[in-house]
């Protein structure tokens, strides 16, 4: 089942891995390389990069790394031949595809309820656009205003009012029913465990993962029954706090105009998206959570949070800006007409003006707060205005940067006609109360995440390593040290890499990094093999350099097996082995003068 090798390097030399993670993550240059947040930890600072000489990425927070097919394996779960097979697509080099490659691995349980799953989203969506079953459901969202293309975009599906449309129909397809009912899509009757539909007479609209597979259905009443949505439980494949509604069909807009609007409900994605906003996702009515405001934060520089502009919807509107505040990225707060939620203020004033006068119109959290703030107090009182002041300044306070501060002083100063000196010397005051109480949070979430500090390894290792990145670099360097430290490493990981580079010159090949580490099988050899690979070493190493870093390996291994020695020696002393004990010495002496003492 392997992939001809000669094609899998063909591949992968016909595309830039800058250009493909680019597709995942928000990319800046700098220097040599590419940086960004990593797409496979939660972090707030880039310590996520990519090299496009070496082709290979590496995170300094966690460690992962490797070349173009490691990246894809890893975010995109495909196995190797499924990396190779999809890049090979996307740049129109044809692989040939192994059978057993996607969902028809019979045995595997997630497998099958992927391929279940899938099945499902088509049948339903089948039911709702083709058959006289769907037609109520069909009338129901064209009077809310979707439009067949919106309907086949998003996959909106009906499930049927019969009690077993879908266990027949799964029956027949040979998806397990039990696993079915597992993950909440079929149910069964308490007193003959018979198993029957658990969605019926619904609109169906599939929520997919961030590989685009549907993990799970939210079903809607056609009327105002409640509850209004049946939803999937959490499950094996479904994690509802880790993905957002939408993201997978939005990517590429949501990357194209590196900003991202989040709302809170599926119609509203779906109004917006019809509305000409194409790079909306949705946070389903739940606070966000870590993960969310993750995926949010590494595709976009600028996040508009356009909830209901009700009074759950802002308060939620708030958390969600304070779980992205700290990112270091624009978040902006949109509002519609008190009481209104996206899908209706499209539907009343039109997608222009939802786009000019909602999104276009977003504010700051700050300018929010304060537009918040005012609301409920009257301006001509003097006590509700001052208040409001100082309330305003409490907030201002804890803006990190000092030209937003002064920014929103001088707002408040020509508001109130009140000297922009006063309210700065009022702001300060409240800051140093504030940090006497330790209440100013915000200040951690800005320190930088430092990546592992390697230069506080030992001196040796540091030889190891850097030994290792001229090798990658140089076949000469290689040889060279094949010869004169061998097997010779400390670091068991760098001895096996040494071999790895060994190998692979011997057979008469280039340097180049990514090919190298393509090689490699074990995960740990590759990260650490891209960790070398990204030190910055110089590219032309003198030999007086590499001469050093030789001679302190093999003198360290020396001092080890010295120590080890004066170890035995003391022992054939104590057992009063003297015959023994001056063998060792002799041994010893001879070893160090290998190191130049005696
Ligand atoms: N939600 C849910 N279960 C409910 C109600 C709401 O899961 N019983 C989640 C859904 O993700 C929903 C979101 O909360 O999309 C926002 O709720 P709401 O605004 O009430 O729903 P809409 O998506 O706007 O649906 P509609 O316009 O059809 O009423
Ligand atoms: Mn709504």
């Amino acid at each position: 089942m392997r992939v001809d090798e000669a094609l899998i390097d063909k591949v992968r030399t016909s595309v830039d891995i800058v250009d493909i993670i680019g597709e995942y993550v928000q990319l800046k240059k700098q220097g040599r390389n590419y940086f960004g947040l990593c797409p496979f930890h939660s972090e707030k600072s880039p310590s996520f990069s990519v090299s496009p000489e070496k082709q290979i990425f590496h995170c300094f927070g966690c460690g992962v790394g490797g070349n173009v097919y490691s990246f894809l394996m890893e975010i995109e779960g495909y196995n190797f031949p499924e990396a190779v097979y999809h890049l090979g697509e996307k740049v129109g080099i044809s692989v040939p595809r192994q059978e057993d490659q996607i969902y028809n691995n019979k045995n595997n349980k997630t497998d099958q309820l992927y391929r279940g799953m899938d099945l499902l989203t088509k049948f339903y969506h089948y039911l709702l656009t083709e058959t006289a079953h769907g037609k109520t459901a069909m009338q129901y969202l064209t009077k809310r205003g979707f439009s067949r293309a919106t309907i086949d975009h998003f996959q909106i599906g009906y499930a049927p009012s019969a009690w077993e449309t879908v266990t027949r129909f799964l029956e027949r397809r040979k998806v397990p029913l039990k696993d079915f009912v597992e993950i909440g899509m079929l149910s069964t009757r308490d007193f003959d465990g018979k198993v029957f539909d658990r969605f019926r007479h619904r609109v169906m609209f599939p929520i997919t993962d961030m590989k685009g597979r549907t993990v799970a259905f939210a079903g809607r009443v056609l009327d105002d029954q409640k509850p209004k949505y049946l939803n999937s439980p959490e499950s094996n494949i479904f994690h509802k706090g880790r993905l957002l509604f939408g993201y997978h069909s939005a990517r590429q807009a949501i990357k194209k105009k590196n900003e991202v609007v989040l709302f809170e409900g599926y119609a509203d994605v779906i109004q917006a998206y019809q509305a000409g906003v194409d790079n909306g996702v949705a946070s389903m009515g739940t606070s966000l959570t870590d993960e969310q405001a993750g995926i949010l934060t590494r595709n976009a520089e600028k996040i508009i949070i356009c909830y209901d502009s009700d009074s759950a919807g802002t308060e939620a509107a708030f958390r969600a800006a304070e779980m992205l505040k700290g990112y270091n990225r624009s978040i902006r707060i949109a509002r519609m007409p008190q009481g209104m939620d996206p899908d209706e203020y499209i539907q009343k004033f039109g997608d222009e003006q939802f786009r000019h006068s909602v999104l276009g119109a977003s504010l700051t959290v700050m300018a929010f707060k304060m537009q918040y703030l005012r609301r409920k107090r009257n301006m001509n009182d003097e006590g509700d205005r001052l208040r409001y002041i100082e309330t305003v300044l409490r907030e201002i306070s804890e803006l990190p940067q000092a030209v937003e501060r002064d920014h929103y002083l001088r707002q408040l100063s020509d508001e109130f006609s009140i000297s922009l000196e006063a309210l700065k010397q009022q702001q300060y005051q409240i800051y140093r109360q504030l940090k006497s109480k330790g209440k100013m949070g915000t200040e951690n979430a800005n320190v930088k995440l430092l990546p592992k500090n390697r230069t506080l390894l030992p001196a040796h290792l540091m030889a190891e390593r850097q030994l290792l990145a001229h090798m990658m670099r140089d076949a000469d360097v290689a040889l060279e040290v094949r010869d004169k430290v061998g097997a010779g490493f400390y670091s068991d990981i760098h001895e096996a890499l040494a071999a790895h580079l060994y190998a692979y010159y011997e057979e008469g090949r280039q340097p180049d990094v990514a090919s190298f580490i393509q090689r490699l099988e074990d995960a740990e050899l590759k990260a650490a093999a891209t960790e070398v690979a990204m030190m910055e070493v110089n590219e032309q190493a003198t030999a007086q350099e590499i001469e050093d870093c030789i001679m302190m390996i093999n003198h360290h291994r020396l001092e080890e097996l010295i120590r080890q020695k004066e170890i035995e020696r003391k022992e054939a002393e104590r057992a009063n082995d003297l015959e023994k004990a001056t063998d060792i010495l002799a041994e010893i002496i001879s070893m160090k003068k290998g190191l130049g003492r005696n």
